[in-house]
């Protein structure tokens, strides 16, 4: 039976009692982490969000706080008077295992129903019924540090934001579904049949529209919607840390970014990062490392072989050199006696990014070995071990095609072969900048050039002249700033000038109407006195996510969604009724949505 608090009033925390409380009566409340009747002696752990403590009803405590303690059971919420003492048999492994309470009362002040998994950290649970019942798992110690750390990341980010004279602005949730970008979450109007709100992606337009209201220095926090495909570091509602700038160009946006994140490194992980950051160009993070968002806690640099090997007689390497593609090499140091299996399992890796084959090849300090000998000359394959500085007990690892296509296909094993060669823990972080990306990039899928960034990137001046006749040779004004290999935020110069945004529209695809009736809002405004402006956004959970060594971002948001989208606790998204949808004059193409995914609408 439910008990009252009244009377109660919690004195601290569980694990805040100190040494010198000891001998004084305390009140303390959580929830019952473990309980062991010994007879004589009753042993319940009591647990908060602080740590846990342990309380003692024995011979000494009264009959009626005996009884109440011999029926307590994992997770009811407990209160208990007594008087701290040092325990005889301390703990070492708990913060309070020198102190138990010794109670005088005890009320049991909510019952529970078993719970479907016990609350412990690291826990071994399906993650799908961690989600279900999610309440629970966020008592899980581990969870609770991870907002916890959140918290004060957030406390930080205004802190350091609001000291360097930046505004916080909200900006709509409720905005326009405009083309370019992710696919739109969208919300029917009631008032305007068949319109349709679309919840922001970020607060791009509206942040850039602030500068031109004046207002200079904008910070959000703000919450962005995204209706595309999940990955571990990705959910459809997400946070970004969203900043912009007037008057300034990319060293100052990327100078106030650095510092930023290296105060939240220093102040939550007492971590000193040096700066400035390194950079990289896109084109070299490309060319070394096959990625834009390289991560640089190892090696196994990729190495262009192309040149050494344009005369070969392997078909696979002298077709791609002919077609202009390109042969590419990465030295995996110490490898030389990897296994067939492992080899092949690296092979079935490789084709997943459409590598068609990974030959490979150790030259031995008495024997060459390797899957294409016979295509090669022996002064050839000497040049090649030279070449990508391969040593007898080294593996060098060959893929070719399209440049960029093995590019991004060696990047990756790249990643793949220090994962499994365990060369990444225990490494210091790796933060760096990442710059120049391309302007735009060719969407075989859509036929055009599409933005990389976003159609608001500003090109770099000496690329503007081939905007027309070589549009994927310019460069952009934009950056990505890369920690442990995650693109942790990304920014750029804003184009300011009304005809120059209105040239990027057409080299994306739109007629002028199209622009106008996409962005007339922006174009209007870029005719009353727009400032040079730049910005960027962070992307918290990521952020938290690598701050706090979670695997997933869904290990630091309290209730996160799961790759189909849906919320497994609530059960969203759900269905409607009828009259909901009348109201929206919205009608269900189909009748079910269950097993169709997500019905069309008919508005
Ligand atoms: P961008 O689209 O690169 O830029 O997003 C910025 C950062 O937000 C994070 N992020 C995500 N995090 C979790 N789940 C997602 N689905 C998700 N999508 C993005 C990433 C990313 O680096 N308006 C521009 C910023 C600007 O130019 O100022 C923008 O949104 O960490």
């Amino acid at each position: 039976m439910a008990e009252s608090l009244v009377g109660m009033k919690r004195s601290c925390l569980c694990a805040e009692v100190e040494t010198a409380d000891c001998g004084k009566q305390l009140v303390l409340t959580g929830w019952c982490h473990r309980q062991r009747n010994l007879g004589g002696v009753v042993f319940i752990t009591l647990r908060d969000r602080s740590g846990e403590i342990q309380l003692v009803a024995d011979e000494a405590s009264p009959e009626a706080a005996r009884n109440k303690a011999a029926l307590a059971r994992s997770e009811y919420v407990l209160a208990a008077r007594g008087e701290l003492r040092l325990r005889e048999a301390p703990n070492p492994d708990m913060p309070t295992g020198h102190l138990e309470l010794h109670i005088q009362e005890l009320r049991i002040i909510s019952e529970a129903a078993t719970p479907p998994f016990y609350i412990e950290e690291n826990s071994e649970v399906k993650e799908a019924l961690r989600l279900e019942y999610r309440y629970l798992d966020l008592r899980r110690p581990d969870l609770q540090q991870r907002l916890l750390l959140r918290s004060r990341i957030v406390k930080a980010t205004h802190d350091y934001f609001d000291e360097e004279g930046f505004i916080d602005i909200e900006t709509p949730m409720l905005g326009k579904s405009t083309p370019e970008g992710a696919r739109d979450y969208l919300v029917p109007s009631r008032l305007r049949p068949g319109r349709f709100f679309a919840l922001p992606q970020s607060p791009q337009l509206y942040k850039q529209l602030l500068m031109l209201s004046g207002f200079d220095r904008y910070i959000q926090i703000a919450r962005c919607f995204r209706d595309e495909d999940l990955r571990a570091d990705r959910q459809p509602e997400f946070t970004q840390v969203d900043l912009e700038m007037s008057f300034v160009d990319e060293e100052d946006v990327m100078a106030v970014t650095e510092g930023y994140v290296a105060r939240v490194f220093s102040e939550v992980k007492q971590q000193e990062i040096e700066l400035p950051l390194p950079r990289l160009t896109w084109a070299e993070a490309m060319r070394r490392f096959g990625s834009d968002k390289p991560d640089l806690r190892f090696g196994m640099e990729l190495q262009d072989v192309s040149r050494l090997l344009a005369d070969c007689s392997f078909p696979l390497f002298s077709d791609s050199l002919k077609a202009g593609g390109a042969v590419l090499a990465i030295t995996v140091p110490g490898a030389a006696s990897l296994s067939r299996k492992e080899l092949s399992s690296l092979q079935d890796y490789a084709a997943t990014y459409k590598l068609k084959a990974l030959p490979w090849l150790v030259c031995g300090a008495d024997k060459k070995r390797g899957s294409i000998l016979k295509f090669f000359e022996d002064a050839q394959l000497d040049a090649l071990a030279q070449a990508c500085l391969a040593g007898p007990e080294d593996l060098i690892l060959l893929g070719a095609g399209p440049l960029r296509q093995t590019q991004t296909a060696m990047g990756q094993l790249r990643c793949e072969l220090a994962r499994r060669l365990g060369l990444i823990n225990g490494r210091p972080d790796s933060l760096l900048w990442v710059t120049e990306f391309p302007l735009l990039e060719y969407s075989e899928e859509e036929g055009r050039y599409v933005a990389m960034h976003h159609p608001f990137t500003m090109p770099l001046e000496e690329d503007v002249p081939y905007m027309d006749t070589d549009p994927g040779r310019v460069r952009a004004k934009a950056y990505d700033i890369v920690l442990n290999g995650v693109e942790l935020g990304g920014g750029s110069i804003r184009i300011h000038d009304q005809e120059l945004q209105q040239h990027m529209f057409k080299l994306l695809g739109f007629t002028q109407e199209q622009a106008w009736e996409n962005f007339g809002f922006l174009l209007k405004a870029f005719q009353y006195g727009v400032p040079p402006h730049g910005g960027l956004a962070i992307g918290l959970d990521r952020f938290v996510m690598l701050l706090t060594g979670a695997e997933s971002i869904r290990d630091v948001i309290a209730f996160p969604k799961v790759q189909t989208s849906a919320d497994l606790m609530t059960d969203a998204p759900g269905t409607v009724t009828d009259r909901q949808l009348a109201d929206l004059s919205i009608r269900l193409a189909s009748t079910a949505p269950d097993q169709a995914g997500s019905p069309s609408l008919e508005a």
